[in-house]
Formats: C-alpha cells, sequence, structure tokens
C-alpha cells in the first residue's frame, strides 16, 4: 500500500526498524514488501521506457545472464544528496542495477542503468555502486558488463556526478588487459559518458534507439547552426559504419544481448585464464577442397574473404568485428579445433582489400587485444598496399598505419601468418610477416610476394627502355614475365626462409590448426619497461 511505498521512497531501513519494535513475522514482512517494490520500479515511467521500444534495467539483466544466476549488490542504496529539490525524492537503485550472475556457467559483473529512474542519470550513489560492481569485477577477474542507458551527469549533484564518471574512466583502464570489459549502449549515452564504452574493449549499439555523443543536437544547433536528429549526429549506424565507436551494431535489445552472451563465450576470464575451449573437432586432419574453389588463381580477382574464414574455423562460425567499419580488413573471433584464435584478413572484395587508415586502426586494436589475452592470431593475407591519396595522406595513414605496425611487433602471442595470393610492400610487412615477428608463415601457391605487383615495378625501372622500344608492349609483356618469374615465384620468399611452407589451399584448416597445436605453450616475456610509446 501507499505506506509501504512512503518507506521504500522517503525512508531508509534503519529509519525504519527504530520506529517501532515489530515482531520478526513483520520485519520479514516489511523486508519482503521493500524488496519487492524496489525490484517492481516506477509503473508509468516503465510504460514509457517500454513505449520508447526500450526493456527495463531487470528486463535486460534477465536476458543477458543465465537463468536466476543474478545476485544483486547495494540493492537498497539510494542518493544522499539534497541540491534542487533532490533531498525529498529518493527512489530505490539510484537509477542503476549493479551485482553478478553467470553467462553459459562463467561468471560475469555487470551494471544495468536504469532510465526509469532520473533518466538513468549519474550521481554519487549511482557511480558508487558502478565502482563497486568494477571493483569486484577486476579482485575476481571477471569480464565486466556495462548495460548503458542514461542522460548523463545528474545535474542536481553538480561536479560529485563529474567525480563519479573520473572514476568509472580510472577503473576501466585499471582493468584494461586484465579482465574483458564490455559496453551495450541501449539508450542515450551523452558527454563524458560516452567516454566510459571508449575506454573498454567492445561496444555494442541497438539500432534506433541507442545514441553516442558528446554534444547532443540542440548544442550542435546552437554553435554551428546545423540541425542534425540524434541518430544522424550519434546513432548506432553512424558508430558502426563511419566512425568506427561502436563494435556491433544489433537491430533490437534480445539479439544484442544474446550476441553478448556469444561473445563472452569466446573470451577468457581475464588475462591469465585461457580463452575456453570447446571440443576438438579433428581440425588437424581436415581437408577442404572448397578452399581451392573460393579464391582465384588471378592476383586481381576479388572474392570473399569470409568464406575462406567460413572454411577455416569450427562450425562455419565466426564474430566479425566492425563488421561496416573498415570493411576492407576483417577482424574476427572463431574456434579452431577448438581453441580460440582471433583472424585478421584483408578483404579483396573491398578496396581490393588495401589497408588504409581505418583499417589501420581497427586491426590494430584488436591485434592489442587479442595479444592482451592470450589469444593466437591468425593473419590471412591477400593485399595490394596501402591506399593511396591526398585524402589518406592528410588523415595520418603514416600513423595509423604504424599503429598496427606496432600491435604485431609487440605481440608475443602465438602468430600465424598465410599468404593467400598478393602480399606487397608495406602491407605484406604490417601483415604479420616473419620480419615483425610471426611464428609460422604459410603460403599458398598463389602467393605473390614482393616490393610491388609486376606492372608497376616494370614501369619504374624500364621507364626509359620502354619510350625508347619499338614495340613497347611486346617489351613489357616480356619484362613482367622476367620479373614474375625472377622475384614473385611462390617459391621465391620459401627459399630465402620468409615462408615456412608453401601449402595446398585445401589443407589450410589443417595446417593452421597443427600450427596453433605447435604454438600452444609459447612463451615470449616482455621486455623491462614502463610501457612502450605506442603511435595513437
Ligand atoms: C538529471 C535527468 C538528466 C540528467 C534526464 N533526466 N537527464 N535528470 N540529470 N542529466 C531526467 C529528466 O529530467 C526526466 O525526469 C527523466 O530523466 C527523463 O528524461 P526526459 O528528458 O523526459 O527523457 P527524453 O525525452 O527521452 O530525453 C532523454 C535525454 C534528455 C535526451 C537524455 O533527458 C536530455 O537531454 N538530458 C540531459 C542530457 C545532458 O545534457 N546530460 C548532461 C550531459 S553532461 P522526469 O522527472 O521528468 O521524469 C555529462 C557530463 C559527463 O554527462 C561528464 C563526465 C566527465
Amino acid at each position: 500500500g501507499t505506506g509501504t511505498t512512503a518507506i521504500a521512497r522517503e525512508a531508509a531501513p534503519e529509519d525504519q526498524a527504530a520506529a517501532a519494535a515489530p515482531s520478526m513475522r513483520r520485519l520479514r514482512e516489511d523486508r519482503e514488501r521493500l524488496r519487492a517494490l524496489t525490484v517492481a520500479g516506477h509503473e508509468p515511467a516503465i510504460e514509457r521506457q517500454h513505449g520508447l521500444g526500450k526493456r527495463t534495467a531487470r528486463e535486460r539483466l534477465e536476458m543477458l545472464l543465465d537463468d536466476g544466476s543474478f545476485i544483486e549488490i547495494e540493492m537498497f542504496r539510494r542518493h544522499q544528496a539534497h541540491g534542487l529539490k533532490l533531498g525529498g525524492n529518493r527512489p530505490a537503485t539510484d537509477g542503476v542495477v549493479a551485482g553478478s550472475g553467470t553467462v553459459y556457467g562463467r561468471r560475469v559483473f555487470v551494471y544495468a542503468q536504469d532510465f526509469t529512474v532520473f533518466g538513468g542519470s549519474l550521481g554519487q550513489a549511482h557511480a558508487s555502486k558502478i565502482h563497486k560492481v568494477m571493483d569486484l569485477a577486476l579482485e575476481n577477474g571477471a569480464p565486466l558488463i556495462g548495460l548503458n542507458d542514461s542522460g548523463g551527469a545528474r545535474i542536481q549533484e553538480g561536479v560529485m556526478a563529474l567525480d563519479g564518471y573520473g572514476g568509472i574512466f580510472r577503473r576501466n583502464v585499471e582493468a584494461s588487459g586484465v579482465i574483458p570489459q564490455i559496453s551495450v549502449i541501449l539508450g542515450p549515452c551523452a558527454g563524458g559518458a560516452a567516454y566510459s564504452p571508449a575506454l573498454t574493449d567492445f561496444t555494442f549499439m541497438v539500432r534506433d534507439t541507442a545514441q553516442m555523443y558528446l554534444t547532443g543536437p540542440d548544442v550542435v544547433e546552437a554553435v554551428s547552426g546545423k540541425r542534425v536528429t540524434h541518430a544522424e549526429l550519434g546513432g548506432a549506424d553512424v558508430h558502426g559504419g563511419r566512425t568506427g565507436v561502436a563494435t556491433f551494431v544489433y537491430d533490437d535489445e534480445e539479439t544484442c544481448l544474446e550476441e553478448v552472451r556469444y561473445l563472452l563465450s569466446l573470451l577468457p576470464s581475464n588475462n591469465v585464464e585461457p580463452a575456453p575451449a570447446a571440443a576438438r573437432t579433428g581440425a588437424t586432419a581436415d581437408e577442404r577442397p572448397r578452399l581451392a574453389e573460393i579464391v582465384p588463381v588471378e592476383p586481381n580477382k576479388p572474392y570473399d574473404m569470409r568464406q575462406v574464414i567460413t572454411e577455416l574455423v569450427d562450425d562455419e562460425e565466426f564474430i566479425e568485428l566492425h563488421e561496416n567499419w573498415a570493411p576492407n580488413v576483417i577482424c574476427a573471433f572463431g574456434r579452431i579445433d577448438g581453441e580460440v584464435a582471433g583472424v585478421v584478413a584483408n578483404q579483396p572484395m573491398v578496396l581490393a582489400g588495401v589497408l588504409d587508415a581505418d583499417a589501420a586502426q581497427k586491426a590494430a586494436r584488436f591485434v592489442r587485444f587479442c595479444d592482451a589475452f592470450g589469444i593466437p592470431l591468425v593473419t590471412l593475407v591477400d593485399v595490394p598496399g596501402f591506399l593511396p591519396g591526398v585524402d589518406q595522406e592528410h588523415a595520418g595513414v603514416i600513423r595509423h598505419g604504424a599503429k598496427l605496425l606496432y600491435a604485431y611487433c609487440e605481440a608475443t602471442v602465438p602468430r600465424i601468418q598465410v599468404i593467400i595470393r598478393k602480399a606487397y610492400g608495406g602491407a605484406y610487412i604490417v601483415m604479420d610477416s616473419r620480419s615483425i615477428g610471426c611464428d609460422l608463415s604459410l603460403a599458398w601457391p598463389t602467393n605473390e610476394i614482393a616490393v610491388m605487383g609486376a606492372e608497376g615495378a616494370v614501369n619504374v625501372l624500364f621507364r626509359k627502355e620502354l619510350i625508347a622500344a619499338a614495340d613497347p608492349a611486346a617489351l613489357r609483356t616480356e619484362l613482367i614475365e622476367e620479373y614474375s618469374a625472377q622475384l614473385m615465384h611462390p617459391y621465391y620468399a620459401a627459399e630465402r626462409g620468409l615462408v615456412d611452407d608453401v601449402i595446398d589451399p585445401a589443407r589450410t584448416r589443417s595446417v593452421v590448426a597443427r600450427g596453433l597445436e605447435m604454438l600452444r605453450e609459447k612463451r615470449k616475456p616482455a621486455p623491462r619497461r614502463k610501457h612502450g610509446n605506442t603511435p595513437l
């Protein structure tokens, strides 16, 4: 009744206990009622939330976690603030539900912001609950998942709200590379609040309901005179396709949270435990004749590299990061013979598979994640080079390309390079070549490893001869053949120790699986230093 509502909204449990000396039965009933009210939330606000196509914090936790596994922390915590009439309004949860549960039986820690309470805005109590669950995640070596749906810093709590955000950011960084951190954006995520997801390993967004931006449409209009909608400014497709802020984008919350569960099933709980292995699949003896059919022999003919990955991984199943951002490079997790691997691959179907600034950043961050969490890397190479152009140069492709180079050079996890066709110039080096430390370099008989393609090379080397020639076309053909035969034949790199084996394409899956088996115990201590100065 209203009496208990008043208790739930106005008085702390300890005040209530002091008010009377009730029987055990009454105490238990009151506790039950208070708990039920806390869990039930505020009905009109919940209706509004549902009307917006969004679930409540508790409904989301139910979808994310194994049935009945949720343990809530600081359930009765409420804010102690008084500014701007806040004192008279102290709703349960303070706008965030925090705790722990399991996903496919493995422990995770999680917080879910509740937009139905103060618009999910973050005040001191709200922030403290998040801090607590972050500390628990790190101390217990288990992944942290944040479900974000918030109007940002709680305006009435002033600088204490900002202090709360700072505490989250600091903990995100402390946990970085120790436990996997996943951000799920299920509503607004504005202002500085967007920096927590940006500091975590993976950001999921839902179409239509999720937005991320530093300053909203009103401020943008006031400052620039330009009108934009929330979605145009920072919707899921903007961040999934243009900015690379979102790693995964889905149509609805159910699918999104199901995919979070799938991703978690592939990740280790922390940086000292291995990723969860599935049963062996017999990959080490596998023949895949289709592999030899997917890839055209002609070096410039496009094909879908995803089909190659499909043949390489167990159950033809993998999860691709940043599917719509820099699609000229593919980054994906899958299993090979039961063990999780990170696959980095050029995609000849998009921009002929060139590397550019975005592709380098995308792959660099992926390589660093895999290295931090002990996930072996399999790099599939079919790359004509870096994308030439004023735009790229002026976008700082040197700086961004260096990130990928740095990430590979630094990585101490097992590293296998598979050169499928072209591997030219700097892009050959960057794509986990022997020179930067791959453990095993394998090449298909279609490989073309060179400083540049034959045509380009001939043009540079024999420009004068070609101009002077009686039949330039014939001379060009002759020179191209000579260059190809001498410098690009399939065993050129293998004869020089840069490729360990020229393999039968149909046996790629088994050879990679055997390579990963060989490298399973790889240990490579890091040099003594505070940290390197990775290009940013
Ligand atoms: C306090 C807030 C709030 C906030 C929303 N509410 N944001 N209360 N502080 N930041 C409250 C509203 O007053 C309202 O309360 C309820 O939440 C629902 O909000 P609505 O505006 O009715 O919802 P909607 O129309 O869906 O709009 C959502 C919104 C909008 C776009 C997020 O609320 C909004 O623009 N909020 C302010 C965003 C903002 O500027 N935040 C501060 C950014 S700065 P009632 O009682 O009416 O239900 C920041 C800095 C972080 O976050 C820095 C970290 C370093």
